[in-house]
């Protein structure tokens, strides 16, 4: 069983140089190269590749998450890049923004339940109106029919269900996406729950 804690992710983060890649993810890259740069929280952002990539269009990014290893490593890859991040060690349960902003990532931060629903609940109220909400994360389905990702379906994330906590918001993509990945047995595909959500300049009255 994998230590899910912040001391947990500090150990594999230690273990060696960047644990995931440092190119962006490619649905973040797809889906938000086309966007006006403004401010934007990268939450649960680990060695900062995706918060990296938008400061370098210009947005004005704060990175969170509670392994301290994985931000510092994003501190340089930063560095590395010439760009400012802002870089928050916290709890993304608790975390909170001192105000809204345009934009809000969450690329596979993998909760469980309640901490998965409180954070989804959490993002849709910091957002500025006419704001972008982007999920992608490991979805229960990988678990049976997909590769990588965690083995426990209780930390992947679901569509329907994180649909269903954007109510209010505009949906523009909402689908199991699939994450071609390649393997010393050739290529594999990874299946991802894929959301980007907008929301809506006036709120419903
Ligand atoms: C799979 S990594 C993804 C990192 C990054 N978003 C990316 O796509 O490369 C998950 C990250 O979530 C962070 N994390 C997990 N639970 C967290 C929590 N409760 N609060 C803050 N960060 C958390 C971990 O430290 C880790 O950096």
């Amino acid at each position: 069983m994998s230590d899910k804690s912040a001391a947990g992710w500090d150990d594999r983060y230690r273990k060696g140089e960047y644990v995931w890649t440092v190119k962006v993810n490619q649905f973040v890259e797809r889906y938000l190269s086309a966007l006006e740069p403004g401010t934007a929280i990268d939450l649960g952002a680990g060695e900062g590749r995706n918060a990296v990539w938008l400061a370098s269009l210009g947005w004005d990014v704060t990175a969170v998450d509670f392994s301290q290893v994985g931000l510092d490593k994003g501190q340089r890859l930063a560095a590395d890049h010439e760009v400012t991040v802002n870089f928050v060690l916290s709890d993304a349960v608790t975390y909170q923004p001192d105000a809204p902003v345009d934009l809000i990532v969450l690329s596979y931060l993998q909760l469980d339940n309640p901490a998965r629903a409180t954070i989804l609940d959490n993002v849709v109220h910091w957002l500025n109106p006419g704001g972008t909400l982007f999920v992608i994360a490991h979805d229960k389905t990988n678990v049976t029919d997909g590769y990588g990702g965690p083995p426990t379906a209780a930390v992947c994330y679901d569509l329907d269900e994180t649909v269903a906590a954007f109510a209010g918001m505009e949906i523009a993509v909402a689908e199991v996406a699939v994450r071609h990945v390649e393997t010393p047995d050739g290529q594999r595909d990874a299946l991802d729950t894929l959301v980007v959500a907008r929301r809506p300049l006036r709120d419903a009255p």
